[in-house]
């Protein structure tokens, strides 16, 4: 995330909260879909779980019931010391996704809710992919879930969305005017907020707009490879229309070069 982006959401883990609230199983973005993709993909539990741009906490949460060596870090102070309040049984810190490093590995890597989608430059995701690789030994395997951008494909594109909010802790609506920079492969979001007994509030927010052969690719550079992408909680096969993407992979500590050097004669 650049310091330009700007969200009320992210400065106020609180109505973060209140707005998406605790996931269920039929959620979009659900942890429980990294129990499924652990289950298809792992012959036993994950031992160690790093939640990358953890947010408000929560989806580390519920995977730490069944895995006490679990970190979360954010890029944002508010959204680390939200979750410190909520989970003391869990470390969390503050960290860029583009370079924190911690000195070790975990067998298990999440980075939900898009938030892979704030490494908007090439080289951005570049480092977010090292910075991925550095806390992965042979092995540990990797969940991605973003926006699934090949949904938009065939389907007109909302450009403003209005939203009405009735929470306990927040009454009003938003406005998001939603457009595309295609030479850079960016969705921007202008969001307004209008929220009784206050001045308008506005959101700036920029994601990187990836395509799943492109994500295949950057992972493979990287040292991880694809083992499975799915549209749907099912984990089944489909035409890529749904919603969101969940994306997991499995790293070999070799990019795709060294792969091939180690096939030839
Ligand atoms: C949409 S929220 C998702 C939070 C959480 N993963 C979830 O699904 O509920 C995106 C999160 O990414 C974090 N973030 C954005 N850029 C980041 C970066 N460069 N490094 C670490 N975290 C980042 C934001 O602070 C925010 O908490």
């Amino acid at each position: 995330m650049d310091q330009n982006a700007k969200s009320l959401l992210y400065r106020h883990p609180h109505l973060y909260e209140a707005l998406y609230p605790t996931p269920d199983q039929k959620t979009y973005a659900s942890p429980a879909i990294c129990n499924k993709i652990c289950h298809a993909f792992l012959k036993t539990g994950p031992q160690s779980i790093l939640d990358i741009g953890c947010g408000t906490g929560r989806y580390l949460n519920f995977l730490s019931e069944g895995c006490k060596n679990c970190i979360g870090v954010d890029f944002l102070p508010a959204m680390v010391d939200f979750a410190v309040s909520q989970y003391d049984h869990i470390d969390f810190f503050q960290g860029d996704m583009r370079e924190f490093r911690l000195n070790r590995t975990f067998d298990l890597l999440i980075c939900m809710g898009s938030t892979f989608l704030h490494a908007l430059t090439n080289s951005d995701i570049e480092r977010t992919l090292e910075t991925f690789a550095a806390h992965s030994h042979r092995g540990s395997l990797l969940i991605l879930d973003i926006k699934n951008f090949m949904g938009f494909v065939d389907n007109s594109v909302e450009e403003k969305v209005e939203k009405e909010i009735n929470t306990d802790e927040f009454k009003g609506k938003s406005v998001t005017s939603r457009t595309f920079n295609r030479a850079k492969q960016l969705w921007i979001w202008k969001r307004t907020w209008y929220i009784q007994d206050h001045d308008p509030v506005e959101d700036y927010l920029e994601f990187r707009m990836l395509f799943p052969l492109e994500i295949e690719h950057y992972l493979s550079q990287s040292g991880f490879s694809v083992i499975g992408m799915f549209d749907n909680l099912d984990l089944e096969e489909s035409d890529f229309k749904g919603e969101r993407l969940y994306i997991a992979a499995t790293y070999t500590g070799k990019n795709q070069s060294q792969v091939l050097a180690d096939v030839q004669p």
